[in-house]
């Protein structure tokens, strides 16, 4: 365990804001974790993974701890299920394909989300009709506040849109999840956004895992932006979620406004939609801007710094306050 000063932070970053950490340390196994809490637990620290999912604004005048740790493997539970265990530091999308080159069921709807094994827990990654908290069964947890390990349940995480226990504790660390797959009968979700249209063009007719994969990074790939070559972090802003009341309010003054029901009468309403509405849809700004593929994702064309991001995403966050009456909430970490 090396502790580096005054590190560039560029290359941990999606967004690849070019700040400085005052002290740097990369953490590859749990017993350097522990190493760590007991040397340097009284210090300013902020944990990162991935980095895919955070903005920074400024240098960070403290100790960035980078979480790395790797490894993954499975075990079979019965004919039907297998158990895979995969360390918080893997990329998320090798493990999606390591899982569907195995035929497990249950991730390919989450292929080609950026980030690390461990940030997925964090927001409880979703996309096309799949949450992570649909087959995860459990979490290793560093608890950073007692410097213990514990196991938390899935039931135990308070997952919801986008959120979960571990979003609202920073110090409640993942090093490693749990995940119940299937190894055969898999449950093909392909209705949502698109995935039927793009099977079609495949020529596919019943689909596999594989298939269902292809098509989610086919779609991705064309309705983001790409990560390696322009900084984002996905989508910057969560859909909302509103009342009926709220809903008629819209309905009655925007003839055309898309929405899906929830739950308990409540209604969640694209981000991207209301951002195009108000206009910000492709708008470039010198080096940073909305990105002309997705206006939920905001984005760096290289060499923007942190807080012009920050400026352009509360003027979204205002003008859509104004015409459409929603707070719109921010779905990436700022700091
Ligand atoms: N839309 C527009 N203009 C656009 C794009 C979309 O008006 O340019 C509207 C359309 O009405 C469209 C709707 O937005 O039907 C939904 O668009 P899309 O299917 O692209 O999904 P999303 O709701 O914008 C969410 C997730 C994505 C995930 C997709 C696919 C959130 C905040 N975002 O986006 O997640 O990939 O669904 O399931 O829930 C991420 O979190 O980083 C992310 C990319």
């Amino acid at each position: 365990m090396i502790i580096k000063k005054n590190q560039s932070l560029l290359k941990l970053n999606s967004f690849k804001i070019d700040v400085y950490a005052k002290e740097y340390v990369e953490i590859t196994c749990e017993s350097e974790l522990l190493e760590l809490y007991r040397q340097h637990r009284k210090k300013k620290i902020l944990f990162i993974g991935g980095g895919s999912n955070i903005l920074f604004t400024k240098n960070f005048n403290g100790l960035v701890v980078h979480l790395n740790i790797k490894g993954k493997n499975y075990k079979k539970i019965n004919d039907k299920y297998v158990m895979v265990s995969a360390s918080s530091g893997e990329n998320w999308n090798d493990l999606v394909n390591w899982c569907v080159n195995r035929d497990f069921g249950g991730i390919e709807n989450l292929s080609l989300i950026p980030g690390n094994v461990g940030g997925a827990p964090v927001q409880n990654i979703g996309a096309y009709g799949r949450e992570l908290k649909d087959v995860l069964v459990s979490c290793r947890v560093y608890n950073w506040e007692n410097g213990s390990f514990c196991e938390y349940e899935c039931s135990q995480c308070d997952f919801d849109y986008r959120n979960s226990i571990f979003k609202k504790n920073k110090n409640l660390l993942i090093t490693k999840v749990n995940l119940k797959l299937t190894s055969k009968n898999h449950l093909i979700i392909s209705s949502y956004s698109g995935i039927n249209e793009e099977l079609k063009k495949l020529g596919v007719k019943n689909a596999s895992i594989k298939d269902i994969s292809i098509a989610v990074s086919n779609i991705r790939s064309r309705k983001l932006p790409n990560l390696d070559k322009i900084g984002n972090a996905g989508s910057f802003f969560k859909n909302p979620i509103i009342e009926k009341n709220q809903l008629d309010f819209l309905v009655k003054n925007f003839e055309n406004i898309p929405y899906y029901s929830v739950e308990n009468n409540l209604f969640k309403i694209p981000a991207a939609w209301l951002i195009e509405k108000c206009g910000f849809k492709g708008k470039k700004f010198i080096n940073f801007g909305v990105s002309k593929k997705q206006p939920l994702v905001l984005v760096n064309y290289g060499g923007a710094n942190g807080k012009e991001i920050l400026q352009l995403s509360k003027s979204i966050v205002s003008t859509v306050k104004k015409i459409f009456r929603i707070n719109l909430e921010t779905e990436v970490n700022i700091i």
